[in-house]
């Protein structure tokens, strides 16, 4: 390849790849900005983002309450995205036709929109259930 042609190629390349990465506004991306800052840190990871604050490890217990304000209400308060709205037990029974274990293994995958966990990585089984139970009221 001759210089000139090499000129012409490289900011080409650039623009293709900003075009895509433009075009990457995906509901994962969304999800990805509506997370409230603070709540990307795990523990015993490096924390990612600006005003992040470190969840201690060994930290106080948490209660279904601080896990639903903390973690899933940003989505489940509003009912953005379709996100199932926190005391709206119609909706949560709708989707409950293999029981709290199903809402259970769909919170722990994620499901479209909803992120893995519902950004609470280190919740573990229980605190996710309970924390589905006070939302639903299931
Ligand atoms: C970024 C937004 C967001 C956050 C944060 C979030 N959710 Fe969700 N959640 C959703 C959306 C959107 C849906 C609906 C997904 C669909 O059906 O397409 C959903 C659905 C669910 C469901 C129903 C799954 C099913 O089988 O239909 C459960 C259970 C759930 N969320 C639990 C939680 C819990 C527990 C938390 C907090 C630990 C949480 N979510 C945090 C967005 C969120």
């Amino acid at each position: 390849m001759n210089l000139i042609k090499k000129i012409l190629v490289a900011p080409a390349t650039v623009l293709a790849l900003w075009a895509v990465t433009a075009q990457a506004t995906t509901d994962e991306a969304i999800a990805e900005r509506l997370k409230p800052v603070g709540e990307v840190c795990v523990m015993g990871e490096e924390c990612k983002g600006v005003g992040a604050v470190a969840v201690a490890a060994g930290g106080a217990a948490r209660t279904a309450d601080d896990i639903v304000a903390k973690h899933c209400g940003a989505c489940h308060t509003p009912g953005i995205l379709g996100a199932p709205m926190i005391g709206d037990t119609a909706a949560w029974k709708a989707r409950a036709s293999n029981g709290l274990d199903g809402l259970l293994a769909n919170a722990i995958s994620g499901l479209n929109a909803m992120p893995p966990k519902g950004t609470c990585a280190d919740c573990s089984d229980d605190e996710l259930r309970e924390a589905i139970q006070k939302m639903s009221g299931l």
